[in-house]
């Protein structure tokens, strides 16, 4: 084993796939790609928990309005993505400029991503945690998937701007046997 650099550590388990957070600040819709997120809570009412940092304007927004959508996009989407994750929505409408089209969603005021796989609509449970971390915990009100959609390939960031796309699936599920509830959703 060679020393890996700590600044290094997060290439190897950052988690994706990376999202889109779409938000809403007085009418107007932004978007930002994240990739620092984690299941919190899987059971009920999902629970996810979030880094969003303070240079992101989505940052305020979501502060203030206290709910997003997390759309998830695939890898068709992977340049659009990047270049959302590269421009601030202070001076770009990024919904025009990368053609996506917004779609109203139903339990908070953020917009569906209409060409993405999977949108989650969601509140902010938890936000005692932004000050020390950036964690936001957000809980997911109504979640749609695009039941149409060929390509369901999704993309990971190794943390360096290279991205890993979904590929081989592994099928497992006969050595899940203290889980076997997760086999059978
Ligand atoms: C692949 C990728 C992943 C990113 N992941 C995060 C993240 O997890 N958290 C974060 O605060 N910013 C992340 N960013 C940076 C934001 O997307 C970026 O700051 C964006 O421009 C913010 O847009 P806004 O200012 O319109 O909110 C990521 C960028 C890219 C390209």
């Amino acid at each position: 084993m060679k020393e890996l650099p700590l600044s290094k550590v997060y290439q190897f388990i950052e988690p994706g796939p990376v999202l889109l957070v779409a938000t809403s600040d007085h009418g107007k819709p932004n978007l930002m790609a994240m990739s620092y997120h984690m299941v919190i809570e899987d059971e009920g009412i999902p629970l996810i928990g979030c880094i969003l940092g303070p240079w992101d304007h989505s940052f305020e927004t979501l502060r203030k309005t206290r709910e997003c959508v997390l759309a998830v996009p695939t890898v068709d989407l992977a340049s659009k993505v990047v270049e959302i994750g590269n421009c601030s929505g202070i001076d770009t409408d990024k919904f025009k400029t990368f053609s996506l089209t917004p779609v109203s969603a139903e339990k908070v005021k953020a917009p569906l991503v209409a060409e993405c796989l999977v949108n989650l609509e969601c509140r902010i449970a938890d936000d005692s945690l932004i000050d020390k971390y950036n964690l936001i915990i957000l809980e997911v009100v109504k979640a749609w998937i695009d039941p149409e959609r060929k390509e369901r390939r999704l993309i990971h960031h190794n943390g360096n701007g290279t991205f890993t796309v979904d590929g081989e699936t592994l099928d497992l599920r006969d050595k899940m046997v203290r889980w076997s509830s997760y086999t059978q959703r």
